[in-house]
């Protein structure tokens, strides 16, 4: 093994990915990658990290919820459109596809097509200057397609789209 030092930047982008997620807050959706579970106890909660420059990210400011939806390969057209267009300028739900669905707790709108559904509520956001902001949310409800594996998931990290992979040991 050769190792050679690098800048703080190759850090971040020798972790192997995040998985990837849509965000609906009110009636928008944003697609992150700056997504992790954050606490089992006292309940189950995750983390999203948003960029203070999207429309999200002034929704988040006024909201009491959010949802997570999980996308599959097969919905990378979706990822990636509702990932470069903003809220500010276009209404993310008037095509044919993403259809909104109610939740059963939160009021913010979920996703139809995603086979699993996470509600959140907002319970935190973390003060800090960086790129991305982070937002706390517990799981208050949660749909799952009866299908659904989570190798049906996708991971991203710098440019690059994958799919979750093998299990290579069962176990802790
Ligand atoms: C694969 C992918 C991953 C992304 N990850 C994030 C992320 O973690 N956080 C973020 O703020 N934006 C992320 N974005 C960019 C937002 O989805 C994008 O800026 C979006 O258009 C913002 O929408 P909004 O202005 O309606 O909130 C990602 C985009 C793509 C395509």
């Amino acid at each position: 093994m050769t190792k050679t030092e690098k800048e703080p930047v190759a850090g971040l982008a020798a972790l192997p990915g995040f998985p990837l997620v849509l965000v609906t807050v009110k009636q928008n959706i944003l697609t992150a990658a700056a997504f992790s579970f954050f606490s089992f106890q006292p309940t189950p909660a995750v983390m999203v990290g948003i960029r203070p420059a999207t429309y999200t990210f002034e929704l988040l400011q006024h909201a009491k919820d959010f949802g997570i939806n999980i996308p599959t390969p097969d919905q990378l057209d979706i990822v990636r459109w509702v990932g470069s267009v903003s809220g500010r300028e276009e209404e993310k739900f008037n095509r044919e596809e993403p259809t909104p669905m109610e939740g059963a707790v939160i009021e913010s709108v979920l996703i139809q097509e995603c086979p699993v559904n996470l509600e959140c509520k907002l319970v935190h956001q973390v003060q800090y200057t960086g790129s991305h902001h982070w937002f706390i949310g517990n799981i208050v409800a949660v749909h799952v397609d009866e299908e659904y594996q989570r190798d049906d998931a996708i991971m991203y990290w710098f440019g690059e789209y994958r799919r979750v992979g093998e299990i290579f040991y069962k176990g802790r």
